[in-house]
């Protein structure tokens, strides 16, 4: 008994049409080469994510052509015009080996996953790594190897202990942190093939701590250590995102992971526990400093010597360098209360929170964007450190209204803080 109307034909050349939108809109996020790719697993705990995703995401596919394919069939062959005529398709209700068969299919699907579920969230969350053997100072350690991560408005700061353990428990509040050896920023160092322990907190708002290709997600929730590893299969740099929003520039809270080989990974720890080398003309003033005294610079004629200079009067009450100020410093005057480490920051490829490169495609210093960032952070990347209310914390990256000649000092400053990686790494590691 059915009737044929103007809307039955023209239904559903507007849905197709909106189908072929929709699925336009999910394509167009495709691309073969994407940083964030979490479908290309590079290593086992990944892999393990990858080998419960893919065949759910198989069964969940057929189910949905199955049932959606059914429910559009149905409503094309049943459709009638209006409800007052009454004229249902002929109804099912009771028949047994379909009700039977509806129930017990989907029980056995939900229960084959719920184990491979429950076994890989085991294996994902069984943080125990063997010991690693690096060398400290002319020492072979035996590092259980621990990275504490903490997550702050808007960058990702890595801390590595290598002659004590690390116990998630103990650390504390991420304030009270003690001293460590190595501290970068927005990028951190792992050697290749070796399971990585990290313990991740945030000395703010809640960020989470992702790096697709090695693991899954983890959140950094204040007042909280939350365990996670890392690991991954071959040398090789793997990008990150904070995936919990966390205010302004969440989405510019970015990260690396440079995976390496046994001996670039000794190097780098060898590079990362010099202290910072003190720039031609400013050794007096340094020496006066460490010695805890109040020190000028006088006239100089080294630009590197005169942003050292301008790097104590300026941004030494929230950034370290080790050899120029107090390590132990973590007032800084921002929610956080902390900046990033700037000892080795040349050797760093990445700065702002992962967002800015370091240097040019050229292998020269990216001025340009060390300028701009230093002149008016606010310009480069949403922050909220200045103009804030009565007792509201600062967040980000202050503009400080230095002039030009200053900004170039610093600039000349920075690049002293190397080592500099090779230009392969720093093609690797380049954003966009
Ligand atoms: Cu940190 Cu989003």
């Amino acid at each position: 008994m059915r009737k044929h109307t103007v809307s039955e034909v023209t239904t559903p050349r507007r849905s197709l049409g909106g189908i072929v939108i929709l699925f336009s809109l999910v394509l167009a996020g495709c691309a073969s080469d994407a940083e964030l790719d979490t479908l290309k697993p590079q290593s086992d705990v990944a892999r393990s994510i990858d080998n419960l995703m893919d065949p759910v995401l198989a069964v969940a596919g057929v189910v949905m052509v199955l049932i959606g394919g059914g429910i559009l069939y149905m409503a094309k062959r049943d459709h009638v015009d209006g409800y007052e005529e009454l004229d249902f398709p002929e109804q099912i209700h009771g028949n047994n080996t379909l009700e039977v068969a509806w129930t017990i299919i989907p029980a056995v699907i939900m229960a084959l996953i719920a184990v491979a579920t429950v076994v890989t969230h085991l294996a994902v969350n069984d943080t125990e790594a063997n010991a690693y053997s690096v060398e400290v100072a002319g020492e072979t350690e035996s590092w259980e190897p621990v990275v504490v991560v903490v997550g702050q408005q808007w960058w990702w700061e890595y801390r590595y202990y290598f002659d004590q353990d690390i116990d998630a428990e103990a650390l504390g509040d991420p304030r009270l942190l003690p001293e460590a050896d190595i501290v970068t920023a927005g990028q951190m160092a792992i050697p290749v093939g070796q399971e990585i322990e990290l313990v991740i907190s945030s000395r703010d708002v809640i960020h989470s701590h992702w790096i697709p290709a090695l693991n899954g997600k983890r959140d950094a929730r204040p007042g909280f250590w939350a365990p996670w590893k890392l690991e991954a299969d071959d040398p090789g740099v793997y990008f990150g995102q904070c995936t919990e929003f966390c205010g302004l520039s969440h989405s510019r809270m970015r990260m690396q992971v440079t995976a390496m080989t046994d001996d670039d990974f000794q190097a780098w720890v060898d590079q990362q526990m010099t202290p910072a080398a003190v720039p031609v003309g400013a050794e007096d003033y340094v020496a006066e400093l460490r010695a805890g005294n109040n020190a000028s610079l006088g006239e100089s004629d080294s630009a590197a010597a005169r942003g050292l200079e301008a790097f104590v009067s300026n941004c030494s009450s929230c950034h370290l360098i080790d050899g120029v100020n107090d390590l132990t410093y973590t007032g800084a005057t921002t929610e956080s209360g902390s900046a990033p480490d700037l000892t080795h920051f040349a050797s760093r490829t990445t700065f702002a929170g992962g967002i800015l490169n370091t240097y040019n495609r050229d292998g020269s210093l990216n001025r340009d964007d060390l300028s701009a960032w230093i002149r008016d952070p606010q310009a480069m990347k949403g922050n909220a450190a200045n103009d804030l209310g009565d007792g509201v914390a600062p967040r980000g990256m202050p503009t400080l209204g230095l002039g030009e000649r200053t900004i170039s000092d610093l600039v000349d400053y920075l690049e002293t803080l190397g080592p500099k990686p090779s230009d392969e790494l720093i093609a690797q590691t380049e954003v966009d």
